[in-house]
């Protein structure tokens, strides 16, 4: 049985593109699965909290933390809980000027968190840091008002939200990455109906791929 953790991201519900490819997603995959276990984690209707001063030194506390400090840091216990219970890791992220949304990134801040999902050791020389987490798949839904965000594309090098979240997925586990993304919603035209067409289109298989790879690792 499989373990989807659904983060949505959008400040939008009804109008919003990645709520609708993010239901498309799970819906698919119930389709598939009828026992899979669905989490969901709406970060665009409810953010966390940014890390403040008190936070990050309660997160490097480690065994001298006080129960203040614990208290501090139960949402981001909670958060990185659901991640390590999850095969996958389904993220519906819109563009915001041109990155990721500030609650997405508030949920990233809340749980790449040493001893947690990071381990630190300069023995390592130059690349201290070690991932926690493994074994995870990480889908990443996204939608942008313009177009051309692709590899060459005209707006390759403004593309601050998927390489983004591909990086720091490294400290969710990901074993693997794979994203899609709805282009042109801001010009409402033929364009963007046609990329949207596709972006559901595309789900049913990219579901069944991932479901073949949960299916090998349980
Ligand atoms: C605050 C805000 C900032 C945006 N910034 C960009 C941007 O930098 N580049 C872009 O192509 N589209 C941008 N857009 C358009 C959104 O990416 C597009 O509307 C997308 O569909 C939003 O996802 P949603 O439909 O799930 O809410 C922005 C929209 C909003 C509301």
């Amino acid at each position: 049985m499989s373990h989807l953790l659904k983060i949505d991201a959008s400040a939008r519900q009804g109008r919003s593109l990645t709520r609708q490819l993010t239901d498309a997603f799970v819906a698919q995959w119930l389709y598939q699965e009828q026992d899979a276990v669905i989490t969901r984690r709406d970060v665009g209707a409810l953010p966390p909290p940014a890390v403040t001063e008190d936070w990050i030194a309660a997160a490097f506390a480690g065994t001298s933390r006080n129960s203040e400090q614990h208290d501090l840091l139960a949402l981001s216990d909670e958060l990185i809980d659901e991640v390590e219970a999850a095969d996958l890791i389904l993220i519906g992220a819109p563009m915001y000027n041109y990155g990721m949304p500030a609650a997405l990134k508030a949920w990233f801040d809340q749980i790449i968190r040493i001893d947690r999902t990071f381990s630190f050791d300069l023995a390592r020389g130059d690349k201290p840091l070690e991932p926690l987490l493994s074994n995870k798949q990480v889908v990443v839904l996204a939608s942008w008002g313009e177009f051309g965000f692709e590899a060459c594309g005209q707006n390759a090098e403004h593309n601050h939200l998927v390489p983004h979240i591909r990086t720091c997925s490294r400290y969710l586990g990901a074993e693997s990455f794979d994203f899609l993304a709805i282009e042109y919603q801001e010009f409402g035209d033929d364009r963007h109906q046609a990329s949207k067409r596709e972006a559901f289109n595309a789900i049913p298989a990219l579901v069944k791929r991932l479901q073949g790879v949960c299916a090998d690792a349980a």
